[in-house]
């Protein structure tokens, strides 16, 4: 109930707080390039910073919610999502940019009921901004209600993708740029990529950003961000148009249905769906 929402919502902030301090003091040292490992490729990295965090954030969580799932990027505990109220987090999102000492990333908590959000907690550091939405309650920003741009039109969108740090086959390669080439000529105002999906959907839930859309994402991208959108009266597909699916790894976040309805003309045309290793 919303009361227990409530608890769970300070525990989650104050656990984000933490690890956020906890990002600036490597941000003061400038050492977080010293502990850099690679993942699936050279572009997918960790650091000792992801673990501790999210080693930190885990322990507050579970002690405050015992029973709870958890579904975290960078522990073993990468289970399937259930229908069971479940901890969905990641650490550091955005780790190639806090390797680059850039201020766009950020610690994500959410809590996912029957597979949806149903809060979310997104704190960048470097920009202090501490996002947080309950379901039905609104989003809001360092305790501010904000809201998305609710642009409605693509010719004056300015719109967010991100390349994949994955996959980098000739067929991947001619899917993103073709997608980039027919938004570039519809014409859209214009086109960003960021580092961190988390900070990007911030963005369009506070109206900096009019859309962002990705594919290879994982629901500990993009949970919390789902609920902060959808209160800031955004919204929240897959790249087809179609519902949004936590585990489906694809999202289209949009300031308004019409973008995303434009948008996705576009992204079907090109069948951006997946770019799995082509
Ligand atoms: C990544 C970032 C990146 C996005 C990737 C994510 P990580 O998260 O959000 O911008 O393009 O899909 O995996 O690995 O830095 O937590």
């Amino acid at each position: 109930d919303e009361s227990n929402l409530r608890r769970y919502l300070d525990e989650a902030v104050s656990a984000a707080h933490e690890a956020g301090n906890l990002m600036l003091e490597c941000f003061a040292r400038n050492d977080a390039h010293t502990s850099v490992e690679e993942k699936a490729s050279n572009a997918d990295l960790v650091t000792k910073y992801d673990r501790q965090v999210e080693e930190l954030v885990l322990t507050r969580l579970r002690a405050c919610a015992p029973d709870f799932g958890v579904v975290a990027e960078e522990t073993a505990s990468k289970e399937e999502l259930t229908d069971a109220p479940t901890w969905v987090v990641d650490p550091i999102d955005g780790t190639t940019n806090f390797i680059h000492r850039q201020a766009e990333c950020c610690v994500l908590i959410g809590l996912a009921v029957r597979k949806r959000a149903v809060l979310g907690v997104c704190f960048i550091p470097k920009m202090d901004e501490l996002y947080t939405a309950i379901k039905g309650h609104g989003a809001f920003c360092n305790g501010r209600r904000i809201a998305s741009s609710g642009c409605k039109d693509l010719t004056k969108a300015m719109v967010n993708l991100h390349f994949p740090s994955y996959s980098r086959g000739p067929k991947v390669l001619e899917r993103i740029l073709g997608v980039n080439h027919d938004l570039l000529a519809h014409p859209v105002r214009a086109i960003r990529s960021g580092g961190s999906a988390g900070v990007d959907m911030m963005h369009v839930a506070r109206g900096r950003l009019d859309a962002y859309f990705e594919v290879g994402i994982y629901p500990w991208d993009v949970c919390a961000g789902q609920i902060i959108v959808e209160e800031a009266g955004g919204v929240c597909l897959d790249t087809m148009g179609g519902k949004f699916d936590l585990s489906s790894r694809r999202v289209m976040v949009a300031s308004s249905s019409e973008l995303a309805s434009q948008l996705a003309v576009h992204l079907r045309r090109r069948c951006y769906d997946t770019l799995d290793a082509e």
